[in-house]
Order: C-alpha cells, then structure tokens, then sequence
C-alpha cells in the first residue's frame, strides 16, 4: 500500500508517532508531511522530537513535487493524525494551497481512503458541520478518543486504543490495543 501520514498542530503528537512506529516500509510506502503547527506541538508534547523510522520518505509543506500532489498518482490511503479544526475545515472545503490539503482534496476525489483523526475539545457547530460534510464526501472520521475498558495504564497505551482504530479502518492486521470480549490465552 502507498500510505501518507499528514502530521497537523493538534494536540497528540503521540498519536502520529505511535502510527508511525507501526507501519513497516518494507511492506509499505511510507509517506509523511507536517504542516507548520505540527512541529510547535511536537516540540512541546514529545520530548525526543517525531523519529521518523527508517524508510519513510519525509516531504515538504510547500513543494507540490510529491507524488500525492496528483490525482494520476494518490495514495491509497490518507491519515491525519492528530488533525487540527483548521486543516479539517480546509479540507472539507476544499482549499489546497498546501501539499497536505491538496493531497487530500486529490484522495477524496480520486475516492481513496481519507482517514482523520481530529482533536478537539469541546465542538463547535461549525467542527461538527465540517465532520457532516467530509462524511459525506467520504471520509472516515476517528476522533482521538481514547478508549479506557482495556485498562491501558500509561498515556502510550491510551493513545494506541485509538492507533489500532486507526490501523484496523487502514486494513493493517495488528494487536497494538487488546479487544472488546478477546479470548486471550
Ligand atoms: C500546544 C498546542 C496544542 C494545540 N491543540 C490543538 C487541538 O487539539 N486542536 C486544534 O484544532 N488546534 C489545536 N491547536 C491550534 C492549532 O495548532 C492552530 O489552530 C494552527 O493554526 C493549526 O494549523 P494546522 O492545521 O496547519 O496544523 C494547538 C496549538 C498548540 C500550540
């Protein structure tokens, strides 16, 4: 799978980190860009900074020279994890001055995945009309709720409740938060 991960300035910077350290690029192309805010919050809520692993191919913000500029060459899936209530509004309507939002705008038209994860607290009329509208134009919203019936006990655990949700609407098998009613042996 060509998969892109877009990194924005919400809140959970973990959140893309944790997604990123469990897509293997030797099974997937891995693509990643973060728009400006993304490295303000990253600074303040991960300590060692985003370690992008080995393989995956960073991209500029400002260079439509990525291959997921076009819609002759999209991904097959998108996610925007954390994604703020800027870029979400953008995206849903359909601004694309920015590699981020253009990859975007080109994978709801070229009906791919469009996974967003957004983080906000408490929603607006406007968020939750934004979220009607991108439901609408197909994606697929994951809001960064964690789930807390798994008994996570650290704030990495939490966050993989919502990474496996994640994984699991990308189609990648894995194990990363236990499941509801699992018989574990
Ligand atoms: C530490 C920090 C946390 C933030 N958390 C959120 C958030 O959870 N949700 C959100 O919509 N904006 C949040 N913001 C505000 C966005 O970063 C800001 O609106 C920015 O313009 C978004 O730009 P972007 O969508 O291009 O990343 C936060 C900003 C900072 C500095």
């Amino acid at each position: 799978m060509k998969i892109l991960v877009a990194i924005t300035g919400a809140s959970g910077s973990l959140y893309a980190q944790r997604l990123l350290n469990h897509l293997d690029p030797q099974v997937h192309e891995v693509h990643v860009v973060q728009s400006n805010y993304a490295q303000q919050v990253i600074a303040t809520e991960l300590p060692e900074g985003l370690r992008l692993p080995a393989g995956v191919k960073a991209h500029g913000l400002k260079s439509m020279n990525a291959p997921f500029a076009s819609g002759s060459n999209p991904p097959d899936v998108m996610v925007v994890i954390p994604c703020t209530m800027g870029t979400l509004g953008r995206i849903a309507h359909g601004y694309s001055e920015d590699v981020l939002l253009r990859a975007a705008d080109v994978v709801l038209k070229e009906k791919k995945k469009l996974i967003l994860v957004p983080r906000e607290t408490p929603l607006s009329l406007v968020h939750v009309k934004n979220f009607e509208l991108l439901l609408l134009a197909g994606a697929t919203l994951i809001p960064a709720n964690p789930s807390f019936y798994s008994g996570a006990k650290t704030a990495v655990e939490l966050a993989d409740t919502v990474v496996a949700r994640v994984l699991d609407h990308m189609g990648i098998p894995n194990e990363l938060a236990p499941r509801w009613a699992e018989e574990r042996e």
